[in-house]
């Protein structure tokens, strides 16, 4: 029943692609007849001048078709989307280990490969920045330091009645995507260029890749029909690849495809910030706060990438789902020698909330109260009053967190199993329990305004089948199965008469990145837009034929027909009739976000359109003695609004409550001291697998239809869940807490791998 396919939980319209392995990835695509393959040759120092490339030995292996340099870009050697200081080849100096300097294409990705190692390079070694301590005291910046108040500040520190510093440290992240970055060009006969490129924004792939050849953009096509996820990661950094690729293609005429090796793909990208914090904190008896001044730095790396609206987005998180009356914030984003660090699940977000998460715990464990018992006395007023407006101004107004989490507590048994933890843990010196319920609020909306705009192209074909395409990508999330359900429901037609086309810079134009968690949200709307347009035509056609006994707005489409107060007709019969009578039966539709402003100078307005809740309890047990632990429970309950697919958003509430387990215990980056990432394979890089899934994982949907009109009332649910793992951190923390000795300080870095955990037993942590 069509009327029903909205709020049904379809599977992923390409599951059984994914599962059987016949899903079709950029390298999985027929190759091209002459097609080349392309490495990047590295850098290998952190920085440096460069005194003399020498590439004969590269250009004189057979099989070696280019060899580019800096030199050989007709353009804009850049790749940086906001600022351009990201260079597609360094040029003169490096600032990165890692960083491409040239590029080799070759007749197989193995002869590149091997040429490119044969480039002598010699450098004027400068002495890299390699933590946001040293970049902090060489005041090296890639955006001005940003200083924020709100609020009597001053005061509140001076009248309250407690007072607590604190610091945290917190890694970063890599995205370790299972298809790596991937570009494919094929150049046309008549001076275009058609990009294939795994990337959730195909239109800054367009302007970017003909900004470095010096072309406009109707000259250059981008098109990606899935990733095998992207998580952020292939936001921005897809660029380097698709320029690189397209450089080698017009040089030589023939078809170029760029596949990173695993490693140099982590090596040669950017991942999550990490951040480094510290603050003091003003509160009263109960645990509210009254004064919260926050310094954070995070490491951007060597260029601003998205850093600027990473940076934002933490400082419109920091507040989470609390009400912060007074606010100091001061926000260092530090350039360093390390990779220029980008988009990753939540934007910066999580970083914000990781904080206040340990402001308010430290609170609790310093009055003796229970956690959560300070959490809740800190939320944002449920019906909007004095304790309701963010710092970046914006009134919260469908505040469901208090009303969430009481559900949550009550079916999770937080109160009883806290107590039976607590026993348990006083009989027990060596394994130690802990547990921790957070709430979290996420803003739905791009920070810069104009993001917030979508298209698409909806054909109905004569036989009443329909081809839709949108600006938003698939990466694994869901987005194509959720635009066909959306487009079959408008029509009244089965799921299987919607198709979805690749996501093509030639069908939509002037897309935003897929990103923000507004993918559905967006392109929905601008889909359900173009749907209209049609049926509305064919509206008017049934009162034509009726010879207006049928208004168009009695006209239903449901069922596969068309049907009215005395009209009913096969929607396909109905398609036919109406192309023989000359009326057209396809149209684009566009949608902008309402509602939305915000000032990045003041960072002052309404950003968001809406929040997203949610709550997680997580339950751990850590050995004392080896620092190991494990996540023995897990319940989730999570306000997707009202779901337009619950299977989909449930796999998204898992994964990335998994992929933020990951961030903050087993995922460790770590750099050589001369700034070489040695953490750049799975060998020495631990993501979750599906042996550290918790034992027991209850997630349910919050049913809460969304407040705005978005479409179908449903809400954003991509990034949200991320910040989900906030708990099992705060659950380890308390676990960490039952084996410290009375008096001695609680500070556990994140990620809490076992050298952490034992760190933060024996006192040591950062
Ligand atoms: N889910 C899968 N399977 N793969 C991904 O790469 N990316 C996440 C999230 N969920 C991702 C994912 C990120 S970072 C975002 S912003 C959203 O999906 C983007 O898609 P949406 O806007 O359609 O939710
Ligand atoms: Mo997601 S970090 O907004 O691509």
């Amino acid at each position: 029943m069509s009327d029903t396919l909205i709020g049904r939980p379809l599977p992923h319209e390409s599951a059984r692609l994914h599962v059987s392995g016949r899903a079709h990835y950029i390298d999985d695509l027929p190759e091209a007849a002459g097609t080349l393959h392309a490495a990047p040759g590295l850098s290998t120092v952190a920085r440096g001048r460069i005194r003399n490339i020498d590439l004969s030995a590269v250009r004189a292996c057979p099989g070696v078709r280019a060899v580019l340099t800096a030199a050989d870009i007709p353009g804009e050697n850049n790749c940086g989307p906001i600022l351009h200081d990201d260079p597609i080849l360094a040029a003169d100096t490096v600032s990165f280990h890692g960083q491409p300097v040239f590029v080799v294409a070759a007749e197989t990705r193995d002869i590149a490969r091997q040429a490119a190692r044969l480039a002598r390079i010699d450098y004027d070694i400068e002495p890299p920045i390699l933590d946001v301590d040293a970049a902090i005291a060489a005041e090296s910046w890639v955006l001005p330091p940003f200083f924020m108040q709100r609020g009597a500040i001053d005061a509140a520190f001076a009248d309250a009645p407690h007072r607590l510093s604190g610091n945290a440290v917190l890694g970063g992240q890599e995205h370790f995507y299972l298809e790596g970055q991937i570009s494919y060009a094929q150049p046309g006969d008549d001076g275009t260029l058609h990009v294939l490129c795994s990337t959730q924004h195909p239109t800054e792939m367009q302007q970017l890749v003909a900004h470095c050849l010096g072309w406009r953009a109707h000259r250059v096509s981008v098109e990606c029909r899935r990733m095998g996820g992207g998580f952020g990661g292939k936001e921005s950094q897809s660029a380097q690849w698709a320029c690189l690729a397209a450089l080698l293609a017009t040089r030589t005429g023939r078809a170029v495809k760029i596949r990173l090796d695993r490693d140099d793909d982590m090596v040669a990208t950017g991942k999550r910030h990490p951040y480094r914090y510290h603050w003091d904190s003003a509160f009263d008896d109960s645990g509210r706060l009254l004064g919260l001044k926050l310094e954070f730095a995070s490491d951007c790396g060597h260029s601003a990438d998205l850093s600027g609206p990473v940076n934002d987005r933490t400082i419109c998180h920091i507040d989470n789902a609390y009400y912060l009356d007074a606010l100091a914030l001061k926000s260092l984003r530090c350039r360093t020698n390390r990779v220029s660090n980008t988009a990753f699940r939540g934007f910066g977000g999580p970083q914000g909330m990781f904080v206040i998460e340990n402001v308010l715990d430290d609170i609790a464990r310093h009055l003796g109260l229970d956690p959560l018992a300070i959490r809740r006395a800190n939320f944002y007023d449920v019906e909007p009053g004095a304790r309701s407006t963010t710092p970046y101004g914006t009134l919260v107004e469908d505040n469901v967190a208090p009303a969430l989490v009481a559900e949550l507590e009550r079916d999770c048994a937080y109160t009883a199993r806290r107590a039976a933890i607590a026993k348990f843990n006083a009989g027990s010196p060596v394994l130690k329990r802990g547990i921790a319920l957070t709430p979290i609020k996420f803003g739905i909306s791009f920070n810069a305004t104009h993001y917030n705009q979508a298209g698409a192209l909806v054909h109905v074909y004569t036989d009443g089948s329909v081809l839709v395409s949108h600006g938003g990508t698939e990466m694994g999330q869901g987005l194509y199965t959720k635009i066909k359900q959306i487009v079959a429901h408008e029509f009244g037609l089965p799921f299987e008469d919607v198709r979805l086309s690749s996501t093509d810079t030639r069908r939509v134009a002037n897309t935003s990145a897929t990103a923000a968690s507004s993918g559905t949200d967006l392109n929905g709307k601008a889909a359900q837009a173009a749907c209209n347009n049609i049926k509305a035509r064919l509206a008017a056609f049934v009162g034509e034929l009726t010879n207006g006994a049928v208004a168009a707005a009695d006209v239903q489409f449901a069922d596969s027909r068309v049907r009215a107060p005395g009209f009913d007709e096969a929607f396909a019969d109905l398609v036919m009739r109406a192309y023989r009578a000359r009326i057209q039966l396809w149209d684009a539709g566009f949608y902008k976000t309402p509602k939305i402003h915000f000032d990045p100078v003041t960072k002052l307005g309404r950003p968001f359109y809406y929040f997203a809740y949610g709550a997680a309890c997580s339950e751990v047990a850590i050995d004392t003695l080896t620092g190991e632990s494990r996540v023995l429970r897990v319940d989730i309950l999570h306000d997707a609004g009202r779901s337009i697919n619950p299977a989909l958003d449930i796999g998204q509430i898992e994964g990335g409550f998994v992929q933020g387990m990951g961030w903050l215990t087993s995922e460790e980056l770590w750099w050589r001291p001369d700034g070489k990432l040695m953490s750049h394979a799975p060998s020495t890089y631990k993501i979750p697998t599906a042996s550290d899934l918790p034992d027991v994982f209850n997630v349910r949907l919050y049913d809460n239809a969304n407040v705005e009109d978005s479409i179908h009332r449903s809400k954003a649910v991509g990034e949200p869940p991320f910040m989900l793992a906030l708990s099992v951190y705060q659950a380890l923390r308390d676990a960490v807490a039952a084996a410290l000795p009375a008096g001695r300080p609680l500070q556990l870095d994140a990620p809490a791998t076992p050298e952490a955990i034992l760190r933060a037993i024996s006192g040591g942590g950062s």
